[in-house]
């Protein structure tokens, strides 16, 4: 028997005891007589003594044990002597004076200690990431991650949802990154594709009556990578049958609410904040918008033509817009700190950044530019104060909204405006299409398969392609949810008639044969006999990272890829035999 109880759940009721526990030596501590040990297994830390009173073979051998050494341990249950509890850790009053000691497994020296905080490098982490995981830190935020996902799966299985599993060697799906691509030994010159998300199989399971579905599942894109952003990640999958927004929505919060409640003991308020898509770019510059803090953007053209100032004056003749936000607290800025400032805007796309401190009156080169009761109206609508700072951008929309929003979020960190808790917030009333400039052609907003609003149907089946206004005008039943800034999920209502569907392929320059090509499964399903249908794909990774406060979501997947799409443990990925390559009917020449 390797243990009768674990290191974490060694108790008061059992001092006197004789207990026996395994696991690996956290620190280690020879006080001459006495060595002590933090005993360490997935529940917890308990201090173990060795004393040659109690045994002296086990308190020779114990002199030669170091870090991460696995052991086995029997000894008594003893009150440690007043002074020397620890209250950091719920077996700090105990501790085991051991009898009897065993080594399971020896260690090397170690590449970098299991207590040590952050500093250590990732790549190192990576590399060893079997130690980087012991850390209670990273232990615990896999822990959450099953606890996340087991509610989950409880909470679907209660509201009638099936699992059901989709395949994993498939086609292109329409979610519009590169594909990650596997040939066929079988079928020369033939790849599959693994999935960018199930979305194709999920509603052929609703043309099949499995109503409810769900799946957590493994999706792969190929896309340049950042700390929100994995070449292979995790969607929390599901499509419903019979359903509208609403009934999604609220299958969501449900879920959400039981996952916070049941993990994080933290009850969330329902039903969450609905933004529409328009309204949550005018007012944060983005459609992710983190709720946790103030400083929305606020309109300035009607303020700016009150003025002579040209820069603004000219993008609004060119159609662009004047918006503004607050600097909050940054009156006092040097100069060269509102130099710095302005090339941060710079580096986000804009060609300057105007700026008007609250300092004993108006203090800005453009003040001239505007009668005091127009400076007055905008510190009035922006909410600045004494010691505060406005900040204006003058482009066209996309810019002005893009670069505001993105100083809305720098100023708040700087400023340290950002709250606690978790704010989410629904986004609804999506454009169904989005102009594609490099492309010159309509790319659908969410996917070729989103549902337009039920007031632009009629218009959508009647439009001319080539209406670039009435195009950009249609709305779709998509929406995303975001928390605190981090988009979580997205989905929408389908298209589950033939006719929409065709004009929707239409619309997007998709000719028929391609159509086919591509999705000529998903078409044929919904030729005979689809119910109204709808789902979202939550990012498991995502909701993780920000429910255990990590700062990538490479921090909640255990074995997670480098930028470079790089695995450091395994090295993937990595050149193969010629021999397979042969099997495969493939020869390489690679373009640099
Ligand atoms: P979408 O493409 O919006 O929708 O993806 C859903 C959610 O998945 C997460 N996500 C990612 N997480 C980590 N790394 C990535 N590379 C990555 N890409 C996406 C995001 C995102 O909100 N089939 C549709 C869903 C539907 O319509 O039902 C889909 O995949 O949190
Ligand atoms: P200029 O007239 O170019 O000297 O610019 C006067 C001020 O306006 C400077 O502070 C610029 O950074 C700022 N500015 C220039 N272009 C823009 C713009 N597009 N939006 C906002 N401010 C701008």
């Amino acid at each position: 028997m390797y243990r009768d109880r674990k290191c974490g759940e060694v108790s008061e009721s059992q001092i006197g005891n004789t207990v026996t526990l395994s696991g690996w030596v956290f620190r280690w501590r020879d006080h001459g007589g006495l060595i002590f040990i933090d005993l360490r297994d997935r529940s917890g830390i308990v201090q173990v003594v060795f004393s040659p009173d109690v045994s002296e073979d086990a308190h020779k051998l114990a002199h030669t044990l170091r870090s991460e050494y696995v052991i086995k341990v029997r000894g008594e249950v003893r009150r440690r002597p007043e002074g020397t509890e620890n209250p950091e850790i719920p077996t700090g009053s105990l501790e085991v004076y051991a009898s009897e000691l065993e080594i399971l497994s020896k260690a090397d020296p170690l590449p970098f200690m299991i207590d040590e905080p952050k500093e250590i490098s990732e790549p190192l982490r990576l590399r060893y990431r079997y130690l980087d995981l012991r850390r209670p830190e990273m232990m615990r935020n896999l822990v959450v991650r099953h606890r996340v996902t087991k509610t989950i799966r409880d909470y679907l299985d209660r509201e009638g949802f099936l699992e059901i599993e989709t395949p994993m060697l498939t086609k292109s799906t329409p979610e519009g990154a590169r594909d990650y691509l596997v040939p066929s030994r079988v079928n020369p010159g033939h790849f599959y594709a693994l999935p960018q998300s199930p979305q194709l199989f999920k509603q052929i399971l609703m043309c099949s009556a499995m109503e409810r579905y769900f799946q957590i599942v493994r999706c792969f894109r190929d896309e340049d990578l950042r700390a929100d952003r994995q070449p292979e990640f995790t969607q929390v999958d599901l499509e419903m049958s019979f359903v509208e927004v609403d009934d999604v929505i609220s299958i969501v919060e449900g879920m959400l609410s039981y996952v916070f409640r049941e993990t994080l003991e933290i009850e969330l308020s329902t039903p969450f904040e609905r933004l529409t898509y328009r309204d949550s770019m005018e007012r944060f510059g983005t459609d992710k918008p983190d709720l946790r803090f103030g400083l929305e953007i606020a309109e300035m053209e009607d303020l700016a033509r009150q003025g002579s100032f040209k820069v603004f004056l000219n993008a609004l003749e060119a159609g662009g817009r004047v918006k503004g936000v607050l600097g909050k607290g940054l009156a006092g800025l040097s100069r060269k700190e509102i130099d710095l400032l302005t090339e941060e805007a710079q580096s986000y796309g804009a060609k300057g950044l105007a700026w008007i401190k609250l300092r004993d009156g108006f203090d800005s080169p453009i003040a001239k530019f505007f009668p005091e009761g127009v400076l007055k109206a905008m510190a009035d609508r922006l909410g600045a104060e004494q010691g505060d700072m406005m900040l204006f951008v003058a482009d066209d929309e996309d810019t002005t909204l893009d670069v505001l929003g993105r100083l809305r979020l720098s100023i708040a960190r700087r400023q340290g405006l950002i709250g606690d808790g978790f704010r989410f917030c629904w986004v609804v009333d999506y454009p169904l299409l989005e102009w594609d400039e490099e492309e010159g052609r309509f790319q659908a907003m969410h996917h070729p398969f989103t549902s337009p609003a039920d007031m632009d149907i009629e218009r959508m089946l009647k439009e001319d392609i080539n209406d670039h206004e009435g195009l950009s005008s249609l709305k779709a039943k998509a929406y995303d949810i975001v928390l605190n800034g981090y988009e979580i999920g997205g989905g929408s209502i389908r298209i589950h008639r033939a006719d929409v569907q065709r004009k929707m392929f239409e619309l997007l320059r998709i000719p028929e044969e391609e159509a086919q090509l591509k999705f000529g499964f998903l078409i044929d399903a919904l030729r005979y006999g689809a119910p109204p249908h709808g789902g979202i794909a939550l990012g498991l990774d995502r909701l993780v990272m920000l429910m255990v406060g990590a700062d990538t979501i490479r921090d909640v997947i255990a074995f997670p890829k480098t930028q470079k799409a790089v695995c450091l443990l395994s090295n993937a990925p990595s050149p193969v035999e010629e021999k397979q390559l042969k099997d495969l009917h493939i020869k390489l020449d690679i373009i640099e």
